[in-house]
């Protein structure tokens, strides 16, 4: 497993993508994303919120570059293709692309004891969900978690929409899950209606083993004989906790106090965190700003102390404010400048402590990639000579081999490695065209001359 080269307690401001590429490879714990919905709607933060100036674009459409991303992973990953082009409209697809570039890259950084929850609603889950089957595997689809996110109301002409969904999988098959409690519900608590004299609730429960298959232990109890469901020892340490309550007729019961229970087990549909009201102390009126509560149950979940935790959409902060407090390692990237101002603000309000937050605007170097080769080394050039069969990997053009360039599939200013799988050979033409950019800019301006 490879190390972390990125500091925790780092925010990035720019775009996700590049920077998740200069990622070390399975690197990361947990990650919670908070993409645009697909929504069609442009966000901007109340003028006079602590968050006023940050905004984000939620509307897509399908360019010439897109396109050609769908060609890329065409070859690369035909499943994942497929599963883009069951998209609907254009605007879909556009999106698709560009969250299933970044969640391969998610993929790649996750340990494989790791856990991904993508945050999502009706718009597109049913389409991210088949990109996430694509991506990581239907095997390790975990749950469908429902979040009530808003109390009810009217929407014309149907039921009202009052719920987001989280799309929970794990990257292997042993991710780390520790076991989360919610209150009781009224109507169990119900059951708990004796009191003892020390004013704690218990229910009472059955010690006979006669209805069990398999035997229990006979002997006299409290004048009693029966098949009982533990040993003598066991009934004697009962009776000393005051663990014992009797029936009119004498049979002793096991008192279950209320406080010794943990709760009820936290389901696949969570009605039990609210929304952030106008007046919540955590509010910063940042768009679409999601409830601590609900970050802090995802993180106990599925992380434990000292671990990763990565949002690479992390908005005003939610989800690294909520791992600080759990005193997990965090690291978060938003495209809004207005982001790392607010984490800033908030841990530092939050906690009361100076914080050393790092805020970066850099591309991030790989540090487990060994000692590889720079990319215009004569052995590179050589394999993917070899590899290309001389053809030039934009125009498909046959060349000598001294006519042909190497060149970054995904260029080095937005992350892509000098490593063998990120790097082709070009004729000079099609080099000069795609210079800086991605092989999906080279890819549309072929398909447009
Ligand atoms: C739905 S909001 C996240 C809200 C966050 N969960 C919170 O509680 O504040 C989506 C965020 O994604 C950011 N974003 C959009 N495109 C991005 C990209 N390509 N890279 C990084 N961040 C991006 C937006 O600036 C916005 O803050």
């Amino acid at each position: 497993m490879e190390t972390m080269n990125i500091k925790s307690k780092t925010i990035f401001t720019g775009d996700n993508l590049p920077i998740m590429r200069g990622i070390n490879s399975e690197s990361i714990d947990l990650i919670y994303l908070d993409p645009p919905f697909n929504s069609k709607t442009n966000y901007a933060a109340p003028i006079g919120s602590k968050a006023a100036g940050a905004e984000f674009k939620d509307t897509w459409t399908l360019s010439d570059v897109d396109n050609a991303w769908l060609d890329l992973i065409e070859t690369k990953y035909p499943a994942l293709n497929r599963v883009i082009h069951a998209a609907m409209t254009n605007s879909d697809k556009s999106y698709l692309i560009y969250m299933a570039a970044r969640l391969l890259e998610m993929k790649r950084i996750l340990k494989d004891t790791g856990s991904i929850y993508l945050h999502c609603d009706t718009t597109m889950s049913h389409y991210l969900k088949l990109v996430m089957d694509a991506v990581f595997g239907k095997g390790n689809f975990r749950n469908e978690v429902v979040w009530k996110r808003t109390a009810a109301h009217n929407d014309s002409a149907i039921y009202g929409s009052i719920h987001d969904t989280i799309l929970y999988y794990s990257k292997g098959d042993t991710p780390t899950l520790n076991e989360q409690y919610q209150p009781y519900s009224d109507e169990y608590l119900k059951r708990y209606k004796h009191t003892d004299e020390n004013g704690k609730r218990f229910l009472d429960r059955d010690l006979t083993a006669g209805s069990l298959s398999g035997g229990g232990y006979q002997y006299e109890w409290n004048g009693i004989t029966k098949i009982w469901r533990c040993p003598f020892t066991t009934m004697q340490e009962y009776h000393k906790s005051g663990k014992l309550y009797y029936t009119r007729n004498g049979t002793p019961r096991l008192k279950q106090f209320l406080d010794d229970m943990p709760g009820a087990p936290v389901q696949d549909v969570w009605i039990d965190i609210p929304p952030i009201n106008s007046q919540a102390k955590e509010r910063v009126g940042y768009p679409t700003q999601k409830p601590l509560a609900l970050l802090d149950r995802i993180i106990k979940a599925s992380s434990n102390k000292d671990e990763v935790v990565f949002d690479p959409f992390c908005g005003c902060a939610t989800t690294l404010v909520a791992a600080d407090r759990l005193q997990r390692n965090w690291i978060g990237i938003d495209i809004s400048e207005k982001a790392a101002e607010l984490v800033v603000e908030r841990i530092k309000s939050d906690q009361g402590l100076f914080e050393n937050i790092i805020n970066r605007e850099d591309i991030p170097k790989r540090t487990d990639l060994g000692d590889i080769l720079r990319y215009n080394h004569p052995k590179n050039k050589t394999q993917l000579y070899g590899e290309q069969s001389g053809y030039c990997n934009g125009c498909g053009t046959h060349f000598e081999k001294q006519h042909l360039e190497v060149d970054h599939i995904i260029a080095e200013n937005v992350g892509g490695t000098d490593h063998i799988e990120n790097l082709q050979l070009l004729c000079s033409h099609c080099n000069r065209v795609k210079g800086e950019r991605g092989q999906e800019y080279l890819i549309s301006r072929l398909n447009k001359d």
